[in-house]
């Protein structure tokens, strides 16, 4: 079976809820964290982050994880923050560039953006995604998501696995 991480930023919880759901329906896949050096809140955080949007800023971020490199795909789970990729995801995918394998992302949010998303992680990194798919932060609220989510992990294993077949044979009984 492909190995998978699930990295997640959140700032009010959504998305590493969709993280966790989704390690939770994929056996095997393993969960990283992204958290910001310094937490927001209130108004002040509100701003900073619309700021870190509008201007592309990357802000200091700590990442709490196995190592992207160890995988076959990473999958990205972040917010959208006016219209674009939240702030701390840039600063993981920019610090990581060389060293993320294949690139998921999903999007969660109010209602648009997750196209602008998509295609500055593809800019950043040099190269299409794998997959992609955006969820409404009301949908993860009230579960509706679970399916969306499950579909989504198993679109991509089946991907995974077809480009690394070789963890198939690795697993299979040889021939005596
Ligand atoms: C600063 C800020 C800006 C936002 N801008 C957008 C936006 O442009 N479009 C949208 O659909 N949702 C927007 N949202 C809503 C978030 O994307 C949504 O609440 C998401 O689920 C938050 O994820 P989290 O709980 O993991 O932090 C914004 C939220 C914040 C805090």
């Amino acid at each position: 079976m492909s190995r998978i991480l699930v990295v997640s930023f959140s700032w009010t919880g959504t998305c590493t809820r969709l993280a966790k759901l989704m390690c939770s329906q994929q056996p095997g896949w393993q969960l990283g964290e992204i958290r910001l050096e310094k937490p927001r809140k209130g108004q002040a955080g509100y701003w900073r982050c619309v700021l870190d949007s509008v201007l592309r800023l990357r802000p200091a971020i700590r990442y709490e994880g196995p190592f992207p490199r160890d995988f076959d795909a990473v999958v990205l789970v972040s917010p959208i923050w006016a219209f674009s990729l939240a702030g701390p995801m840039r600063s993981f995918v920019h610090t990581r560039r060389e060293h993320l394998p294949d690139v998921a992302v999903i999007s969660v949010m109010g209602g648009a953006g997750a196209a602008n998303a998509v295609r500055e992680v593809e800019r950043i990194i040099g190269r299409p995604s794998a997959l992609h798919a955006a969820f409404t932060m009301q949908d993860v609220e009230s579960g509706h998501a679970g399916i969306g989510s499950r579909r989504f992990g198993d679109a991509l294993r089946e991907l995974e696995d077809s480009k690394h077949p070789e963890s198939f044979a690795a697993l299979s009984p040889r021939p005596a």
